[in-house]
């Protein structure tokens, strides 16, 4: 019988987290603070606890798990490598297409890969409490599952329209015993004083981050601290066990080389999770596409700016050098609301300027095109960030079969869409409209970054 699944036994888990820093060929820029000076580490305290700081700055390349989060992350870990092979052949491509199958944690994404580690590392530093933001809710229902495995409280902000709309997230999250409340909020300044402004405002990541950042940084005790689920460099760092377990399954399926690596990006982190180890290899001289896909609603990859600019919308976090929308930017409510941040995360936009990787963007009715073909040939529902990626998968493999290639084709299933039936819902009622940004309002939210330093944009010039 021909293999679906590959799977590594529990005692062959990647032992260390592959850090991309040190491998850059061009480093990447400092964050800036609000005079415009590269920040150092203790200003960045009040907001993380130090053992994570010291991995955001951390120029090793690979930086050992401790014993405690392995047996935690063995929940589900590792996740099973799957051959689509009922994909392959609705296509009828000569592509081999593998998806490592990240649903299959708790919360149902690859989220809790980085909120274990982010929860150990606070409650060993003597932290009590963590607070967080929330865009479709998975990435706070997988902090609460960290924070009630690891014994912490925690609090999540959640973009008002998800909170509306979503409210099995929300049981979830009160499930593990987590607090969650719409954002904005009245609990907050900066909720406050959005909504002074925009009473009716659907809210969004960079204004919810806001929130959480405030509601950490003045509690009294200062038992607590904020955490962050995409974006930052220690997040992208514990989600790299995903590409580095792929490389394992991809040998033992027999495969020596992969052509094509695809991910969802929203801030960059289960993109970067699978694809970074692979980036290493690019960086040594392998030919390998890396395609990160987002929203044509959201295009912070394909049509924003490189550059400076702050990760939330009361500009509380320091200046990060990123492709950005503008700290403002209130996404169109699409279905995606996993991929609706202004942001890439610094390590991604660095490689994407340096050429490692070649950005794409869709529109929304393809991707849930795709999640249906993807349904009715491998089973899985797919979230809607997902389908993102399932869409480029299917372009390759055609284009596979156009230049009749055998190519290795290798995605990130980030996560199952069980909790977001109402887009389907919308979808196969003929109810969801594709959303190009507008590029006057793109033009405007960037007024906001003129008087901020600019970046130099540095690359070697090799890809
Ligand atoms: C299933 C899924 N995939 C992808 C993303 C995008 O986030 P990131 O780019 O950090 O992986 C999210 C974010 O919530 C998500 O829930």
């Amino acid at each position: 019988m021909d293999q679906t699944k590959i799977f590594l036994n529990e005692n062959e888990m990647p032992r260390q987290w592959y850090n991309l820093a040190a491998d850059l060929p061009t480093p990447l820029l400092p964050p800036l603070g609000p005079d415009g000076n590269p920040i150092s580490p203790d200003m960045l305290a009040p907001v993380f606890p130090m053992n994570l700081i010291e991995q955001e700055v951390s120029q090793e390349r690979w930086i050992d798990i401790p014993q405690e989060i392995l047996e935690i992350l063995t929940l589900w870990r590792p996740s099973p490598l799957y051959r689509a092979r009922r994909l392959e052949k609705a296509l009828g491509t000569p592509a081999r297409i593998y998806y490592k199958n990240e649903g299959v944690s708790p919360p149902g994404s690859h989220k809790p890969n980085t909120a274990v580690p982010q929860a150990w590392y606070n409650k060993q530093f003597g932290i009590e409490r963590l607070t967080t933001e929330t865009g479709a809710g998975q990435w706070g229902s997988a902090l609460a599952f960290a924070c009630a495995l690891i014994g912490l409280e925690c609090k999540v902000f959640m973009v008002r329209i998800s909170f509306d709309q979503k409210p099995f997230r929300k049981l979830m999250m009160q499930t593990w015993g987590a607090h969650c409340v719409a954002s904005p909020s009245e609990e907050t300044n900066a909720g406050r004083a959005i909504l002074e402004k925009m009473p009716d405002t659907p809210g969004s990541l960079g204004i919810a981050i806001s929130e959480a950042i405030e509601a950490a940084v003045t509690d009294p005790t200062g038992k607590t601290r904020y955490s962050l689920g995409s974006v930052l460099n220690h997040v992208l760092l514990h989600q790299t066990i995903i590409g580095l377990e792929a490389k394992k399954q991809l040998a033992k399926a027999g495969e020596k080389k992969v052509d094509v690596v695809i991910g969802c990006a929203g801030g960059g982190s289960n993109f970067a999770g699978l694809a970074f180890p692979f980036v290493a290899d690019k960086i040594a001289g392998a030919d390998i596409d890396i395609i990160p896909v987002e929203p044509e609603s959201c295009p912070t990859m394909t049509r924003a700016p490189f550059a400076y600019d702050h990760g939330d919308t009361a500009k509380m976090t320091p200046l990060m050098p990123m492709h950005s929308l503008g700290h403002s930017f209130v996404p169109p409510p699409i279905h995606a609301g996993g991929l609706r941040y202004h942001g890439m995360a610094p390590l991604v936009s660095q490689a994407i300027v340096e050429g490692l990787l070649a950005p794409r963007a869709y529109h929304q009715l393809k991707c849930y095109d795709a999640a249906i073909l993807w349904a009715k040939t491998e089973g899985f529902i797919s979230a809607p960030e997902t389908s993102h990626a399932i869409a480029a998968v299917i372009d390759e493999a055609n284009k596979a079969k156009e230049e009749g290639k055998e190519k290795v084709i290798l995605v990130n299933w980030s996560g199952h869409g069980l909790m977001d039936l109402t887009g389907y819902d919308a979808f196969l009622s003929g109810n969801l409209q594709d959303y190009s940004f507008p590029q006057e309002q793109l033009e405007a939210n960037l007024e906001e970054l003129k008087d901020l330093p600019k970046p130099e944009a540095r690359k070697s010039g090799k890809w």
